[in-house]
């Protein structure tokens, strides 16, 4: 019987599990939470231990879902030392182009569009509804927020965040580790680490995002 292990009982673990059950590859879906045996259930779905550790083998496959971009890909690693395969998830009303990457422990949520030329790195989010335009480069563990649209050839680095709603100017740059805030215009680039918000997107240099 084949089985996927959703590593994050929350809310976006929920969204997962159901691409994962619209997607119909496995037997079971199931998942683990440090908060077991507190909690039992996530939506539909049983969780059935604490970690994918004590589940004893590595005779499934996995997925992480937690939203914290840096939480995501360390858990990732280690589950990925522990010799489980990870799954991309795509769900099926999403629109993927031809000559796209979308890469390992990736979730394509409902209603996304992605564009030719387009590269997602391992372990990202692009949630619901956003959009990416052609030949737009994605690094690891980068969460594109619900409706938020990445015109094209939009480069974005590694753990950087686009928050709800945000959009983007063609060919520009965001750096590693960028939070850019809800319905921020993004019309140059944003480079520093740091949080960027408003129209157009400022830094606002209060406090590290992350
Ligand atoms: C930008 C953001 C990270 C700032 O969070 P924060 O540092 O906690 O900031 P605060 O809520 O304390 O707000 C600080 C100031 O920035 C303003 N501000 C906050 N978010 C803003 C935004 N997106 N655009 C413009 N101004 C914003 C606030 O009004 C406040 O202004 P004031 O000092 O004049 O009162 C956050 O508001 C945001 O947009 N997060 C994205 C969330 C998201 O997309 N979630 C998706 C989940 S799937």
């Amino acid at each position: 019987m084949s089985r996927l292990v959703v590593v994050g009982a929350g809310g976006h673990g929920k969204v997962c599990a159901d691409v994962a059950t619209l997607i119909g590859n496995w037997d079971e879906v199931v998942f683990v939470d440090q908060k077991y045996p507190e909690i039992k259930s996530c939506g539909r779905w049983p969780v059935v231990a604490s970690s994918l550790e004590s589940l004893g083998d590595c005779e499934f496959s996995f997925f992480v879902a937690i939203g914290d971009n840096h939480v995501r890909a360390k858990v990732y690693a280690e589950c990925t030392e522990l010799g489980c395969s990870p799954v991309t998830l795509i769900h099926p009303n999403a629109v993927i182009a031809s000559d796209t990457q979308i890469g390992a422990g990736t979730v394509v949520c409902a209603g996304v569009a992605i564009n030719i030329g387009v590269k997602v790195g391992d372990c990202c989010i692009v949630n619901t509804g956003s959009t990416i335009d052609h030949d737009c480069l994605l690094g690891k563990a980068v969460h594109i927020s619900p409706g938020a649209h990445l015109a094209g050839e939009v480069t974005v680095g590694d753990y950087s965040w686009i928050g709800t709603g945000a959009a983007t100017k063609q060919v520009l740059r965001i750096g590693s580790d960028v939070m850019i805030g809800v319905g921020a215009a993004v019309v140059s680039d944003c480079i520093e680490p740091g949080i960027y918000a408003g129209v157009p997107a400022k830094r606002l240099s209060r406090r590290d995002p992350f």
